[in-house]
C-alpha cells in the first residue's frame, strides 16, 4: 500500500518493508480531529484511504479550508521540519487510514533514500503556489468568482463530464472561499438557474467550463 504514496516512490523494496514496519496504522472515523492547530507535532501522516480537510478556525467557529487532501497525499511534514507548533487543523471528511510516521522514522526514510527530500520540498513548493492563488482569489475577486474558481480547481472530467471531485457540502464551500453558507447557496443558485451547472445529491456537474463572473 505504502507503494501508492508518492512520498515514499523512492524506496526499494528492502527499504520499503522497514518503513512499512515503523509506520502505525490509524483507521480515523468521519469527522474526527487529527491534528490541531497550535499543538506540538512530531509525526507525518500519509493517507492511505479517505480525505481530510486542512483548516484554520477561530474562538467563533468559523473556519477556512486550506485544503482537501485524499489517497496518496501526506500531511504533518511542516512540524517536523521546522520544529514549530503544527500551523493548521486536520480532521477526517470521511472514514480515513493513515499511516502514522514518527519523527524518527521520518528520519530513517530520509536516511535510506534521500531523495524523498526534493519529494516534500516539491510538495512544500506546490502547497506554497496553491497557496498563493489562495491569496490572489481571495483578495481579488469577488465571492460569486471565488466560488466559481473553486467549482473549477476541483472539477474532473468523469465520462466525459466535468464533474466536481468532492462531494462539498454549501458549508464546506462557504469555508473554501471566506463567504457565508447563504452567499454560496443564492450563487449556486443562480449558476444553476443560468444552465451553467446542476446539482444532485451534492454532486456538483459543470456544463460550461467558462463560468460566469458575477449575478
Ligand atoms: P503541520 O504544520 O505539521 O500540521 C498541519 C499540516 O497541514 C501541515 O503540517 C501541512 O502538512 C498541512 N498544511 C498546512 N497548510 C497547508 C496548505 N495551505 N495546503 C496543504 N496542506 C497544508
Amino acid at each position: 500500500m505504502l507503494r501508492n504514496v508518492p512520498l515514499f516512490k523512492e524506496l526499494g523494496d528492502e527499504d520499503l518493508a522497514v518503513i512499512a514496519d515503523l509506520a502505525v496504522e490509524r483507521q480515523i472515523s468521519r469527522g474526527a480531529v487529527i491534528l490541531t492547530e497550535g499543538d506540538l507535532g512530531d509525526s507525518l501522516f500519509a493517507i492511505m484511504s479517505g480525505r481530510v480537510k486542512v483548516f484554520i478556525g477561530d474562538e467563533d467557529g468559523r473556519e477556512i479550508i486550506l485544503k482537501i487532501l485524499g489517497p496518496g497525499e501526506f500531511f504533518g511534514e511542516m512540524a517536523l521540519i521546522d520544529k514549530q507548533p503544527r500551523s493548521a487543523s486536520v480532521t477526517a471528511l470521511e472514514a480515513t487510514t493513515l499511516k502514522v510516521l514518527s519523527q524518527s522514522a521520518f528520519q530513517e526514510c530520509l536516511k535510506r533514500a534521500p531523495k524523498i527530500a526534493t519529494t516534500v520540498m516539491t510538495s512544500l513548493a506546490k502547497r506554497l503556489r496553491d497557496a498563493d492563488k489562495k491569496i490572489s482569489t481571495l483578495a481579488l475577486m469577488d465571492v460569486y468568482g471565488r466560488v466559481a474558481n473553486t467549482l473549477l480547481e476541483l472539477a474532473i472530467e468523469t465520462d466525459g463530464k466535468l464533474v466536481v471531485g468532492e462531494k462539498l457540502s454549501q458549508q464546506e464551500i462557504a469555508n473554501m472561499v471566506g463567504a457565508s453558507r447563504e452567499m454560496v447557496n443564492r450563487i449556486l443558485k443562480d449558476l444553476s438557474e443560468r444552465g451553467y451547472i446542476s446539482i444532485e445529491s451534492k454532486q456538483i456537474t459543470i456544463h460550461d467550463n467558462k463560468l460566469p463572473p458575477s449575478f
